[in-house]
């Protein structure tokens, strides 16, 4: 009798499992293509369909002083010094979009050479950001307008940025004084890029700026940022109700590494809803992780996706002080460490479809030095997005990251994205094979 009861125990346990894992499948996939079986140039955009690059202030213009600067020695971080001397270069950079047939091009603005000073305005270098944008326009090509790309000026830091709900006042008045100088020319425009990459990196993992490991301080700056990008939407859609007005969003998938295991399926649950739920209930209900933030209610004209990878997600991924990505056999290690999988770009589109506003693809793009597997993620993900788009998707644009190599943040000078190589002793770019692809892509569609 003990033994005929064990046995049922286990055959139910069994079909418990079974059923459950069968659910998870359905509920939450994680498909895998055959990419032998699929030919990536059967792909096709409508017409009007933006081509895009995209670069941020810190990462290119050089020569800067801000909340980065400061974090770089601090943590004996690779210094961001000249970076690709843009801030001097830009005339000839911009000949390399046209040469792309870029249409859009996406960059940032770096307050800290606005307003070096707390009240002390630099309206020289406004000067500048205008004469900019008036050559894209000559060019054909699009601006958007990133207004905060992960750096500021270092008395605000020093304030508490983000960390304070008082400095979100100056924060806007900065916005509203660019808005004010640029949006006679400017349709598109990002409040602010990444703000769970943003608050998770700097207050959560301590890898950005502040360097701070405090999962109090990260709640609290994922809500202010949120606060922050309503607050400036507000006021800017008050100045210029056609303005499009949106921020980039960082989907990043969280998917279990071990299907079976009873920890890492309920912990990629968790984070999926940190990283990426709690953000969209912020726009779609003007309530985010336990707050109600009721500006923030359907405070976007279109929303910016920057897609990168899934995380496998487990006891495999290492510690906080030292993450790893475990990927799947069929896939392929990109060199910051974490898959290529452009079958998670349909799943991000999807997340964020829901929320009912045009898409723009804002960011996307591989570390490859040599170039070996930058031409086959391009194609991949261009592939998936044409799909999506046939099945009816609204995406208005693509913006490749990036236009060239650049400073890459805590990784310095090591991890290369560009379409264009550079060499950061002469400052010569050239164009890579990845970048002469994308020119044909452009060109034939
Ligand atoms: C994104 C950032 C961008 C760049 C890419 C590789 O998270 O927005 O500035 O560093 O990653």
């Amino acid at each position: 009798m003990w033994l005929t009861l064990f046995i049922a125990a286990l055959a139910a346990f069994v079909v418990f499992k079974i059923t459950l894992i069968r659910y998870r499948r359905r509920r939450y996939p994680e498909p895998h293509y055959d990419w032998s079986q699929i030919n990536t140039d059967d792909v096709s955009f409508p017409q009007g369909f933006h081509w895009g690059t995209a670069t941020a202030a810190h990462q290119v213009e050089g020569l800067l002083s801000n909340n980065w600067t400061i974090h770089e020695v601090d943590k004996g971080l690779e210094q961001s010094g000249q970076a690709c001397d843009h801030w001097n270069r830009w005339k000839d950079d911009f000949q390399l979009l046209s040469d792309l047939g870029i249409t859009s091009y996406r960059c940032s603005i770096e307050w800290s050479r606005l307003e070096p000073e707390q009240g002390v305005w630099d309206d020289e270098a406004l000067q500048t950001y205008s004469a900019m944008i008036d050559e894209l326009l000559a060019r054909n090509i699009r601006p958007i307008l990133t207004l905060h790309h992960f750096s500021h000026p270092h008395w605000w830091e020093a304030k508490g940025g983000f960390a304070d709900k008082e400095n979100i006042a100056t924060f806007v008045q900065y916005c509203e004084r660019v808005f004010e100088a640029l949006s006679d020319r400017v349709d598109t425009w990002i409040t602010i890029n990444e703000p769970t990459v943003f608050s998770t990196m700097g207050y959560g993992l301590g890898i950005f700026p502040p360097g701070r490991r405090s999962p109090r301080l990260t709640l609290r700056v994922m809500r202010h940022l949120m606060l922050a990008h309503a607050r400036v939407y507000r006021s800017l859609k008050t100045k210029r109700p056609e303005a499009q007005i949106g921020l980039a969003k960082n989907v990043t998938l969280f998917d279990p590494h071990n299907r079976w295991s009873p920890i890492d399926w309920p912990l990629s649950r968790l984070l999926e809803w940190f990283w990426n739920g709690a953000w969209r209930s912020g726009i779609t209900k003007g309530k985010m992780l336990f707050t109600k933030i009721p500006e923030a209610k359907r405070s976007l004209d279109f929303v910016g996706l920057n897609y990168y990878t899934h995380v496998l997600t487990g006891l495999s991924i290492g510690s906080l002080r030292k993450l790893k990505f475990p990927k799947r056999e069929q896939e392929v290690a990109t060199e910051f460490g974490y898959p290529m999988y452009a079958e998670g770009l349909r799943r991000a589109i999807e997340f964020l479809a829901p929320m009912g506003v045009p898409i723009e693809i804002t960011e996307n793009g591989v570390a490859d030095a040599d170039d070996s597997l930058r031409p086959e993620h391009l194609k991949r993900h261009l592939w998936v997005l044409s799909q999506a788009m046939k099945d009816g998707y609204n995406v208005r644009s693509y913006h490749h990251w990036s236009l060239m190599d650049n400073f890459e943040w805590a990784e310095g000078y090591s991890m290369r994205f560009g379409l264009y190589h550079v060499d950061f002793e002469t400052q010569e770019r050239t164009l890579r094979a990845s970048g002469e692809l994308y020119k044909q892509i452009i060109s034939s569609n």
